[in-house]
């Protein structure tokens, strides 16, 4: 067996270790006599799973007692939806800040719910830069101001905690979560698809201020409110319980790594391979985001030569490098590069443009 450098963005490349302990408990989970896929989630031993997970999750990303953790099915784009039914009134304002593909999918989820704002948007830039803080315009009596903290298909995130006074901040950290240190309380809001740096695909987690759940929200099913999935321990239905168990132990190498602090250091040597070995082809190979906010988890490039392309993703899977094949939103190639992506796989990947563009160029 040989498994390749995966630079998917999601599902993305799980830690060796993951799977390997998860291949070794497949069959059974310590004594239990059975899988803990098979196993209720109101047992002994999905509890402890669960609880656990929390806990090393609260470790890891730094999370304060005062902020609840919820996980959920459903992925990230089931929370856009939920946090205006949650904490925005009916017709309340939003302001929402668009600085790439899934801001535009966010403001989809909400619109039938409130009064969405733009409060700033570089899609006349398509999408490369991050408006500045002071030309946004935001409304003084908005529920919540969102960012996507960074975009997996244009490659730009933010470098700094935009201040939004009175009004609380709302993140989708989906593609960056756990990937450097965050001040948690500069958010009143923090989800995540756990398919990029958390785990599998299949669960989301929600990180919230707790004094926001107090807000009434809009009428929702029980199956729609945090409030209700909190007070049931994220277990008001049955959970993707061996999304969970995946998460946990993601959760726990990264821990074991040596945590975001390490996993920051890591990113910054990946991301200055790779753009390094971009800027410096000559045009060959060209990333287009303003390198003051470029993404240290996705890096999307095109080809001088766009009919090149096909080769470059062939020779590319030849060479043990997959999932290199750009968004169809913005074509070219794309080389996701998360927690569980080694130093060596961006560094073989940089030895393969320099290689390709040598005999191709
Ligand atoms: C930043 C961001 N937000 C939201 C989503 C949507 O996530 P999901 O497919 O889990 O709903 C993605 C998926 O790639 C993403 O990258």
């Amino acid at each position: 067996m040989s498994r390749a450098y995966n630079f998917s963005a999601g599902p993305a490349a799980l830690p060796e270790p993951v799977l390997q302990q998860a291949r070794d408990e497949m069959l059974e989970y310590g004594d239990a006599g059975a899988s803990i896929v098979e196993l209720s989630h109101r047992g002994d031993e999905f509890i402890d799973v669960a609880r656990r997970a929390e806990a090393d999750l609260r470790r890891l990303v730094g999370i304060p007692d005062d902020y609840a953790v919820l996980f959920l099915g459903g992925g990230a784009t089931t929370q856009q939806a939920l946090i205006a039914l949650n904490f925005a009134a009916p017709g309340q304002p939003v302001d929402y800040v668009v600085t790439g593909h899934w801001g535009r999918i966010a403001l989809k989820q909400v619109a039938p719910y409130v009064d969405l704002r733009i409060a700033a948007s570089s899609e006349t830039d398509g999408f490369r830069s991050i408006p500045p803080r002071a030309e946004w315009a935001l409304s003084a009596d908005a529920a919540y101001v969102h960012i996507t903290a960074n975009e997996t298909i244009h490659g730009v995130e933010f470098r700094d905690v935009p201040d939004t006074g009175a009004v609380p901040l709302f993140a989708d950290f989906s593609s960056s979560i756990a990937s450097e240190p965050i001040d948690v309380r500069r958010y009143g809001l923090i989800y995540a698809g756990a398919q990029k740096n958390l785990g599998p695909v299949g669960i989301g987690v929600v990180i919230v201020d707790r004094a926001l759940l107090e807000r009434v929200g809009q009428p929702r099913a029980e199956i729609f409110d945090y409030r209700a999935h909190l007070a049931a321990e994220s277990m008001l239905n049955t959970p993707p319980s061996w999304n969970w168990y995946l998460l946990g132990l993601t959760v726990r190498w990264m821990l074991d790594e040596g945590g975001v602090e390490e996993f920051a250091r890591r990113s910054e040597a990946k991301a200055r391979a790779l753009y390094a070995a971009i800027d410096g082809s000559g045009g060959f190979y060209r990333n287009e985001v303003d390198a003051a906010v470029r993404s240290r988890m996705n890096v999307p490039f095109f080809l001088q030569e766009p009919a090149l392309e096909e080769d470059f993703l062939a020779g590319a899977r030849d060479a043990g490098l997959i999932g290199l094949r750009g968004h169809r939103v913005l074509g070219g190639i794309r080389a996701s590069i998360y927690n569980a992506m080694p130093v060596a796989g961006v560094e073989a990947l940089a030895a393969y443009m320099g290689d390709f563009q040598q005999r191709r160029g």
